[in-house]
């Protein structure tokens, strides 16, 4: 059972408004889900019979989720009921605790029968979003912050630190980089290393990545070594990178994948291990899932395209690199009860296409294909009113020849939905960089894994698109994470 799927909840809460904690909802959460943490923090150890007024899904989710692991209940109410409707309902259902959007409890503190309900079970009250006051007497107000731009450019600044120690740990396994009285060159490293010809450009890279965070000096062509890191030092920089990112931005299973990456890199760089085992090991999808679905960038990013695609109307639709389908799945979902809808699905992979097939069996507007985004030009010019492609253009051989192919596939007005990271990860050059292929563009020359915000408005400008809209923006909490929604018109 996936932690964010909590569908079969909804049908327990339905019947008897009042769910607790099952064994199986408690085996899902051992591994953390996102967005949990701040609402147990919250919570504290006082179980509460929770009002909960968000849709069921999203934040909803996690309050629910903390609720029963808090050992408390949890009553469903109707975010869009109207406010004296609410009021009737927290006090007929007993709850001791009532958790909703700022202004859903604007509205309820000054709707007129407010003087008159009976607040006395209520105990707290819990909201998101704007400063706000609750004029009846009885409850303890909290705004709960349910993620911060702080603690996100913290766990960036600690996940990046883990991976830069666990590089250094790695070479200097085999006897380089050692000493600061002694340099090497690059190939000096690599040929120390064992590391597979195929490799070379990402062992280049971390090189590179030591570098510009002080951990090596580069004199000309040879790095200085620096003094031999801790094993236990490197794996206290993984705890603290792990107590950041589980339960706010995303499940602990992530940051064990990374985690677990990091401590095969003697093996992912000789080649003897394939990277492609530790995302999908004996073929299952679920740290790929986890990776791709369930983090709190994914669900944002793909619950943006999932808007974009509803107010566009869209009725043709084509995905392409849809892979696991994280972004299908919430794209499809909302587009349920729409009879006009073709949403062809395609992947350069056949392997994914047999999931996804069982996975939207119940949608016969899904079609399913393989469709190569380096080589395939359409006999179908114009066929398509939106392309979703989420995560994939980065594997393009040449950005540039892809998003002229895309664009050609649109019918004027159409729109192009991409979700790109937009930095070097660094989590990625010791994890997914051992299975890509190299990239012929500007990414080459500069050495780099993914176009930057800016080279990407650049390259949707050169193959002749508009952009009309680029998410999350720089105040955003998840802007640190720097991955991007480009909306781009034909
Ligand atoms: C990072 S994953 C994308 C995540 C995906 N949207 C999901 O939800 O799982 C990249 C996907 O692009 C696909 N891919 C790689 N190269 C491709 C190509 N040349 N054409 C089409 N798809 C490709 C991979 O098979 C993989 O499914």
């Amino acid at each position: 059972m996936n932690v964010t799927d909590i569908g079969f909840l909804r049908r327990r809460i339905e019947e008897d408004d009042a769910v607790r904690s099952t064994p199986e909802l408690r085996e899902a959460l051992d591994s953390g889900a996102p967005g949990v943490g701040p609402w147990l923090d919250a919570f504290g150890d006082r179980p509460e019979r929770n009002l909960v007024l968000f849709p069921l899904r999203g934040i909803g989710s996690d309050i629910v989720l903390a609720t029963l692991l808090a050992g408390g209940t949890v009553v469903l109410g109707d975010p869009g009921a109207h406010p004296a409707r609410t009021l009737a309902l927290l006090e007929r259902s007993g709850a001791t605790a009532v958790t909703l959007p700022s202004k859903l409890l604007e509205r309820l503190n000054s709707e007129p029968s407010a003087p008159m309900t009976d607040f006395a079970e209520l105990r707290r009250i819990f909201y998101v979003g704007e400063p706000t006051r609750f004029d009846f007497p009885g409850p303890e107000l909290s705004r709960v912050d349910t993620l911060t731009f702080e603690h996100v450019s913290e766990f960036v600044a600690r996940f990046r630190d883990a991976v830069l120690a666990s590089m250094l740990l790695t070479l200097q396994a085999n006897d380089v980089l050692r000493d600061p009285a002694i340099s090497h060159t690059g190939e000096e490293i690599l040929t120390a290393a064992r590391v597979a010809e195929r490799h070379h450009g990402v062992v280049e890279r971390w090189l590179t990545a030591l570098t510009e965070h002080g951990v090596l000096v580069r004199q000309g062509d040879r790095f200085l070594g620096t003094e031999p890191i801790d094993a236990d030092a490197v794996a206290q920089a993984w705890d603290e990178a792990e107590k950041l990112w589980t339960g706010h931005l995303g499940a602990a299973e992530v940051a064990a994948y990374f985690r677990r990456n990091a401590e095969r890199l003697p093996q992912l760089m000789t080649g003897e291990e394939q990277a492609t085992l530790l995302l999908f090991p004996e073929g299952r999808t679920d740290i790929a899932d986890a990776l791709y679905r369930d983090t709190a960038v994914a669900r944002y990013l793909n619950a943006r395209v999932s808007e974009t695609v509803q107010r566009l109307g869209a009725k043709r639709i084509l995905e392409v690199g849809a892979g696991t389908g994280a972004t299908s799945e919430v794209v499809i979902r909302d587009l349920a009860d729409r009879a006009d809808v073709d949403y062809l699905f395609t992947d350069l992979s056949a392997f994914f296409l047999t999931t996804a097939k069982e996975r939207f069996a119940d949608y016969p507007w899904v079609r399913f294909g393989i469709y190569d985004i380096d080589t395939q030009d359409s006999d179908e010019p114009g066929a398509f009113d939106v392309i979703i492609a989420a995560g994939v253009l980065n594997n393009a051989r040449d950005a540039d020849a892809t998003l002229s192919r895309l664009k050609a596939l649109l019918v004027p007005g159409g729109s192009l939905l991409i979700i790109e990271p937009t930095r070097e990860y660094y989590e990625i050059l010791i994890s997914q960089a051992f299975m890509m292929t190299a990239a012929e563009d500007v990414r080459l020359r500069s050495g780099t894994m993914f176009l930057s915000r800016q080279q990407w408005v650049e390259a949707i400008d050169r193959a002749g698109l508009s952009i009309v809209d680029v998410t999350p923006d720089d105040t955003h909490p998840l802007s640190p994470m720097s991955q991007y929604l480009f909306v781009a018109r034909h």
